[in-house]
């Protein structure tokens, strides 16, 4: 049966919350943001913001935009665009069981595309976990490209020793360090104004977030953009090695890191590591840490072809 594709009406908001809850998947488990991501979707029911999102929809800024696929009223399918800067995240890409392989996601986020490039975004980019199968080929048969592989440590929840390395908080052009290191690494055709491919899942965090440093100021070594998980969610760190730090300034600035989110009341510590940096890997193992989950970020361009 053909599926028809529409802005999510506020009549479908429960069947629409539902389908997607139950495709909350795999690397949410394991990264312990499933609590998130209901939390996140279960705030789409506030009448407040629903009016709010509805207003801004019709000035045409809404930064928010839901899509179902349904048949004969019943949603099939969902999706989430998030129009964030340059660019649209699409999230929350999911299909009724018994309605996959016919061509629904594939539609869904064809029009999810579609949104991105009718709001002027540069960028379409997602994060994949790098086992899911069917949602990789979906997106690679669409001509989204691939970035590297980021495998996800987790970092024990008990308080750090204390190092003899200084670390210290970063200042703006050593910020600004870490973001060209990451983009050079990662090559010219990456979507500028990330500093990480997974920075988007970081970011979502909400508790407090900064950045730390370890080397010479203003020549750093490496940079530790950090963010607290709230009410004892999962926090997140960012290392970026600047100029090949040693392993003792590694393991200070991540323990640096550690105590402070776990000072913040974060639960689950979470160290993305991408692409190949054995470096980083041995520090994490050597700090009791282990991997977690591997994901796979994806983006396209939304300039005509
Ligand atoms: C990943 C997911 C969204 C794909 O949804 P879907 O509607 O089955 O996707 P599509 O039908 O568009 O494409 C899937 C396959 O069906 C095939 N297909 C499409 N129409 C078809 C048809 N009429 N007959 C037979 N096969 C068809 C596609 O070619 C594609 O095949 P491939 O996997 O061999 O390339 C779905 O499996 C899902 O909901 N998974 C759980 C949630 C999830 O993981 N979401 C992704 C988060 S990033």
């Amino acid at each position: 049966m053909a599926s028809n594709i529409h802005e999510l009406r506020r009549r479908e908001l429960d069947d629409f919350l539902t389908l997607a809850l139950s495709n909350v998947g795999d690397l949410e488990d394991r990264l312990g943001l499933r609590d998130r991501a209901e939390r996140q979707l279960r705030s789409l029911s506030r009448p407040g913001l629903w009016v709010l999102l509805g207003l801004l929809h019709a000035l045409g800024r809404s930064p928010v935009r839901l899509l179902v696929a349904d048949e004969r009223g019943t949603p099939v399918g969902t999706t989430v665009t998030l129009l964030l800067g340059p660019w649209a995240y699409v999230a929350a890409v999911g299909v009724r069981e018994d309605r996959r392989k016919q061509g629904i996601a594939q539609a869904l986020v064809r029009h999810a595309e579609e949104i991105g490039r009718k709001a002027r975004k540069t960028w379409l980019v997602l994060e994949v976990d790098s086992e899911n199968e069917p949602a990789r080929r979906l997106y690679a048969k669409l001509g989204w490209s691939a970035g590297p592989i980021v495998r996800w440590w987790e970092l024990p929840s008990t308080p750090p020793g204390n190092r003899e390395v200084s670390v210290r908080v970063a200042g703006r052009k050593e910020r600004a360090m870490a973001h060209a290191a990451m983009a050079g690494r990662l090559g010219r055709e990456f979507p500028r104004g990330l500093v990480h491919p997974c920075e988007l899942i970081c970011r979502g965090a909400g508790g407090p977030h900064g950045t730390l440093a370890a080397g010479p100021t203003g020549s750093p070594s490496l940079v530790l953009r950090y963010w607290a998980g709230r009410e004892g969610e999962s926090g997140f760190l960012l290392p970026v090695s600047t100029a090949g730090p040693s392993e003792g300034e590694t393991g200070a600035v991540l323990d640096a890191g550690r105590a402070g989110l776990l000072r913040s009341g974060s639960r689950g510590i979470f160290v993305p590591v991408v692409g190949d940096d054995s470096q980083l890997e041995a520090v994490l193992r050597a700090s009791g840490g282990s991997p977690k989950a591997s994901s796979e970020f994806r983006w396209k361009s939304t300039a005509p072809t």
